[in-house]
């Protein structure tokens, strides 16, 4: 079994800083976000998944799922906690999703994420994660595994305040770079990439559940 030296904890500082900017701007771009040694490890667990596990994304939720190729072109995989690095990767988000609490009560409830591997030519048209009052997601993260990426790699998260404005955030899928944003804020793309794309995205979800009709479900559907 591997041991990393020791399991990233988020310090109360950058917790502070995390939970200002949100307040403030409503989004956050992190470098050298964990331990070298982890994002390592996670870097090579996503490189090295055959892409037969990787499923097609699709667009919309649960029953009214669809393809969508026009819109989005990425692949996926959806993270349980089976290896080490997936159960230290979400160590850390739990950290985070106490530290935002304690901060701002958001009232994360849980957090679900995804290995994503955009291939060459493969993009995501602006789109927004949530819409207001229609879905419990509502803190969007973004974790990029990509080393040596440049410019010319293209395959950048966008982030805008509306559809006709111009970019707020714009930002190269860099190795150890993690973006986190309001779901229901933020209109985004990822810009059709030239070499493979491999991140983690993820969404902390406020517990909606009403009369006994469990949202979010516990078993997560497949597709998406
Ligand atoms: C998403 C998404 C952004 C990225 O999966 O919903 O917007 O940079 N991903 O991969
Ligand atoms: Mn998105």
């Amino acid at each position: 079994m591997i041991e990393y030296p020791l399991l990233f904890p988020i310090s109360d500082a950058a917790l502070d800083t995390i939970a200002e900017a949100l307040t403030v701007q409503g989004f956050m771009l992190m470098d050298n976000f964990l331990d070298p040694a982890l994002a390592q490890q996670i870097s090579a667990e996503v490189q090295n998944l055959a892409e037969y596990a990787f499923k097609p994304a699709a667009i919309g939720r649960e029953n009214e799922a669809q393809l969508a190729p026009d819109i989005r072109s990425n692949t996926l995989y959806w993270i349980k906690g089976q290896t080490l690095p997936q159960q230290h990767y979400l160590a850390v988000m739990e950290q985070l999703r106490v530290g935002l609490n304690r901060r701002l009560f958001m009232g994360l409830f849980d957090f679900e994420c995804q290995y994503s591997h955009y291939a060459p030519g493969d993009f995501y048209a602006t789109h927004l994660d949530a819409f207001t009052g229609q879905s419990n997601r509502v803190l969007s993260t973004v974790y990029y595994l990509n080393p040596h990426w440049s410019e010319e790699d293209q395959g950048e998260l966008v982030l805008y305040r509306d559809e006709h404005s111009p970019a707020l955030l714009t930002a190269m899928p860099k190795f150890n770079r993690c973006v986190v944003f309001l779901s229901d804020t933020f209109p985004h793309e990822v810009r059709v990439t030239h070499k493979d794309r491999y991140a983690v995205a993820g969404w902390y979800r406020i517990n909606t559940s009403i009369d006994g009709h469990i949202d979010p479900p516990i078993e997560y559907s497949s597709a998406k």
